[in-house]
């Protein structure tokens, strides 16, 4: 049986609310088809648009196979392009982040223009045609400082996730922010186990030290109920609401994403040790206190913690079956001024040391799963409601694409 059979049957053989079998979570050859059909064909968070305000800014990033650079044009439009040269396929791009006036790649310096076409090709022949040569183009969305490429031909809708987050996210201005510190962190897993340890809180109580002085590990929160039956989750999206901020849980159809504003614990405004603020400015002008944390997945590539001082946003990228980098970036209001309106270790403290700590439960569940006595267990279907969410999305997304039911499969692509 090859892989995709393999996993089909899997799939459709799987127990309800329990873990996935072993391969995938470590199959090469089924984080393969993870790539061919997750992430090389939906939306993915690669950055904010305030990384490059200016025209010529860039940054790179690495999806599996693929190098992309995202840059802003002389128009002040953020582009996306493959960041494979048309001579002979060298990196044009090759460090994380820069500013250039032009592409210029490094090999035999064919220079592209910001919006990707060829300027410049020394000596060719004279039938040489540049306008046949421009950097191919990747889809790029730019949705309340959040920019999302597609690296397929025919991307998804993205309306849906637009409508639903842009009301979310515009009182908080991360458009015009800045990031005050972003760290990146290897985690030695699965990109799904990253995902799953994300989307539960049952592990907190007993890991999270820091996280828990200030965030709520009811399972309402993480959950897919999003506490429309809890009277305190209630009235925080009456009084968000209110004041002009839209706060109540929704999560799309599909599954794949959701939003919702959840009050922290006793008096806690941002996720700091005391639960102060972080930030001496805040980023919304919204002057109501106490708005809690707005809370935005995506998957497969975001999760977002939005406070009234500053965000934490969250970027997943799978390396391997077993290694997944996890990017997070602190953003605060672009004129607030670092040691004045902000200490960076006061800042990051809290999610530095959660981050850490689900590094290491990720991975002692990787190490786990890496056993032949492995078998999938069971959810708490009171507290991991979120995992169970994610892994019934996962199945539904994976079937009609293996079986080759779904209309958005290229099965040319996948052969
Ligand atoms: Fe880019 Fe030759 S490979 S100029
Ligand atoms: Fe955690």
């Amino acid at each position: 049986m090859d892989a995709r059979s393999e996993m089909l049957d899997l799939i459709r053989t799987r127990k309800y609310g329990y873990s996935l079998p072993q391969p995938f979570y470590t199959d090469p050859d089924f984080f393969k088809i993870d790539m061919e059909l997750v992430w090389y064909r939906e939306w993915l968070f690669v950055g904010h648009n305030c990384e490059i305000p200016r025209p010529g800014n860039y940054f790179t990033v690495q999806i599996g196979a693929y190098p992309v650079v995202i840059v802003r044009d002389r128009s002040g439009e953020i582009r996306a392009f493959h960041n494979s040269c048309r001579h002979r396929g060298s990196r044009v791009c090759t460090q994380a982040k820069g500013t250039s006036a032009k592409l210029v790649c490094p090999y035999h310096q064919w220079t592209y223009d910001l919006d990707g076409k060829l300027v410049f090709a020394r000596q060719m022949a004279d039938d040489f045609d540049p306008a046949a040569h421009s950097l191919k183009p990747v889809a790029c969305e730019n949705v309340a400082g959040y920019i999302f490429i597609c690296l397929s031909n025919e991307p998804a809708d993205f309306q849906a996730f637009r409508d639903l987050m842009e009301p979310y996210f515009a009182p908080h201005n991360l458009s015009d922010a800045k990031v005050a510190h972003e760290a990146t962190i290897i985690e030695q897993g699965n990109w799904k186990l990253v995902w799953e340890n994300n989307r539960e809180c049952y592990h907190c109580a007993a890991n999270h030290p820091e996280l828990c002085k200030t965030y709520p590990e009811a399972p309402n929160v993480t959950g897919v109920s999003g506490g429309a039956d809890d009277p305190e989750m209630t009235a925080h999206w009456e009084k968000c609401e209110a004041a002009g901020l839209p706060a109540r849980f929704h999560m799309h159809e599909s599954g794949q994403f959701r939003a919702i504003r959840a009050p922290l614990l006793h008096n806690a405004v941002s996720y700091t040790m005391n639960g102060q603020p972080a930030v001496r400015r805040n980023l919304t002008d919204i002057d109501t206190d106490r708005i809690g944390a707005l809370m935005l997945f995506n998957y497969p590539s975001t999760w977002n913690h939005v406070l009234k001082d500053h965000a934490v946003t969250f970027r997943v990228t799978p390396i391997s079956a077993t290694e997944t980098a996890v990017t997070t970036k602190w953003l605060v209001h672009k004129n607030a001024v670092e040691g004045v309106d902000y200490d960076v270790e006061n800042l990051t403290h809290v999610w530095n040391h959660t981050n850490d700590q689900d590094r290491q439960i990720v991975e002692e569940n990787a190490r786990g799963i890496l056993s032949p006595a492995y078998e999938p267990g069971p959810y708490s279907e009171v507290h991991e409601g979120g995992v169970m969410q994610f892994v019934e999305w996962y199945a539904a997304f994976m079937e009609p694409r293996l079986s080759g039911k779904s209309s958005s499969v290229h099965l040319k692509e996948i052969a």
